[in-house]
């Protein structure tokens, strides 16, 4: 990192450290991630980590190398579980059409603000299919950083979290990604 990006990355960090004394801002934080692949001829995880970028800054780290293309149709089924003495299902369980999605976001749909907050970080912004000819066909998402205002539209009371997604991708369950992390559990 150069010297003015050093600097800057610092002024963030005084705004988020300032946000969070001042007005008890959210704190949110992975604390795990774990991939699982249920069908090996249809893709290999290349990648499925937790990484420290900084203090309290942690970033989740996902590569999918995909071996079975075209990919026509590809479906999320997304559902939050909160932790209290074991997983029990949170708010949401929603399902959505991601090749449809990429053509027509849609503001009225949930999944929507879950996956702006991804968006800066992965890659995986091209509509269906997926064939050979697409330049990037792996799904990457790198350095993903939550985003603590993801959860001011939400209701996030404390406590820990997970986040399941289950691919679906021409007709049959492919992956599932667990996503373990804290709301305020312990403010810096
Ligand atoms: C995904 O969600 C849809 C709609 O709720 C449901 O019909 C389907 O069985 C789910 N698939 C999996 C693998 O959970
Ligand atoms: C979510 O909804 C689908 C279909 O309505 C159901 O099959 C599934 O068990 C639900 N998942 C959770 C975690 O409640
Ligand atoms: C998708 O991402 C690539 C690489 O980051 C970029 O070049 C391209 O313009 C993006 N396409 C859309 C539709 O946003």
């Amino acid at each position: 990192m150069n010297s003015s990006g050093m600097k800057f990355a610092f002024v963030v960090w005084l705004m988020w450290a300032f946000s969070v004394l001042v007005t008890g801002g959210i704190v949110t934080r992975h604390t795990n991630i774990k991939c699982e692949i249920h069908d090996q001829s249809f893709a290999e995880v290349k990648v499925c980590r937790l990484k420290v970028l900084g203090r309290g800054i942690i970033g989740a780290n996902v590569h999918l190398h995909i071996l079975s293309l075209p990919i026509k149709t590809t479906l999320i089924n997304f559902s939050v579980f909160k932790k209290m003495s074991g997983y029990h299902p949170f708010l949401f369980n929603i399902t959505a059409d991601l090749c449809h999605y990429m053509k027509h976001p849609n503001p009225s749909n949930v999944f929507f603000y879950f996956y702006r907050a991804l968006t800066p970080y992965i890659n995986v912004n091209h509509t269906c299919p997926i064939n050979y000819f697409s330049k990037q066909h792996d799904v990457i998402l790198k350095d993903f950083v939550l985003d603590d205002k993801m959860f001011s539209i939400v209701p996030a009371p404390v406590g820990s979290y997970m986040f399941l997604i289950k691919l679906i991708a021409n007709g049959a369950l492919r992956a599932t990604i667990y996503s373990y992390l804290d709301i305020n559990v312990d403010k810096p």
